[in-house]
């Protein structure tokens, strides 16, 4: 029993806190295979055209696996990955079996480690000690994302399950996940649902979502600078199609809607 208790505890704890990644000159005896070299076409750098680097490192996976144990494959958890200066980027599990990400530390062919970042305006930004690269150059959906789950600084990963209890909750069909996904991935680092996401501007979108009409709402959210041009809330998905977009504002909008509807007298 005792033994019991005392496994679980482990295992709870290790859930809960962040683990370092190694350092880039043993991660090659720690997963005993040599780095590999990935061609991606580079987010920050591709504002304007497709513009490629190589990078050196290893597969995701196997990294995680290394770090994490398998813990981090268990149906709706989100790896999170913090950065050194804090920054933390939660990304759905599934992605990491639907494309190939690396945990990358070199540029190949050059001695300094760092990008300029031409949509934010910023000069060589350091990378290390890594970075999370995805292979990108076959798929345009994951290149008109643009450096969403690109988080560099990379320092620390850790098992977090806090997104699907908060965006999936038992009354909500399962039918929601891809929209909650959706959802996670553009608005929720500036806003909260369901009492879950970003600080930047902390209010609650699933109570937002009970005032506003959908005509309103998609047109805030696909050009907020259009009604309000000094807001720093950016555009959704900017570089897709505009019957794309309104697809996606108005699949964002009915989430939100039933998210609210599912949750209406289980808090406070
Ligand atoms: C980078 C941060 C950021 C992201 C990402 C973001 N927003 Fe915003 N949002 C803001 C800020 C800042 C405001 C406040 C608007 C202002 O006054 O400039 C705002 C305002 C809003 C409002 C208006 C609330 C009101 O007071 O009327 C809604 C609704 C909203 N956002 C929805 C969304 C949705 C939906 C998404 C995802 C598609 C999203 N936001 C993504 C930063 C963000």
């Amino acid at each position: 029993m005792l033994a019991l208790v005392a496994g679980l505890w482990a295992g709870l704890t290790q859930a809960e806190e962040a683990t370092p990644l190694p350092a880039p000159l043993e991660m090659g005896s720690r997963l005993n295979s040599a780095a590999t070299d990935i061609r991606v076409i580079e987010p920050h750098l591709s504002v304007k055209q497709p513009t490629a680097v190589t990078y050196r490192g290893w597969p995701a996976k196997a990294v995680l696996d290394s770090v994490l144990g398998k813990g981090w494959r268990a149906k709706g958890v989100d790896v999170e990955v913090r950065a050194l200066d804090g920054y933390v980027s939660r990304i759905p599990n599934q992605r990491f079996e639907r494309y190939q990400a690396y945990f990358v530390s070199e540029i190949v062919g050059q001695s300094l480690f760092e990008v300029d970042n031409l949509e934010q305006n910023e000069k060589r930004i350091p990378l290390g000690p890594w970075y999370l690269v995805w292979d990108n150059t076959q798929s345009a959906a994951l290149q008109a994302e643009g450096g969403t789950y690109w988080p560099y600084q990379a320092a620390q990963v850790r098992i977090s399950t806090e997104r699907q209890k908060a965006l999936m909750p038992p009354r909500l069909a399962v039918s929601w996940q891809s929209a909650s996904e959706l959802t996670h991935q553009h608005c929720l680092s500036c806003h909260r649902a369901n009492g879950f996401g970003g600080d930047k501007k902390p209010i609650d979108l699933a109570e937002v979502v009970r005032g506003m009409r959908q005509n309103e709402f998609t047109r805030w959210v696909l050009s907020p600078s259009r009604i309000k041009p000094d807001t720093t809330m950016p555009a959704l998905q900017p570089r897709l199609d505009p019957a794309a977009r309104e697809r996606s504002a108005r699949e964002i909008y009915r989430y939100l809607r039933a998210l609210s509807a599912a949750t209406d007298g289980t808090k406070h």
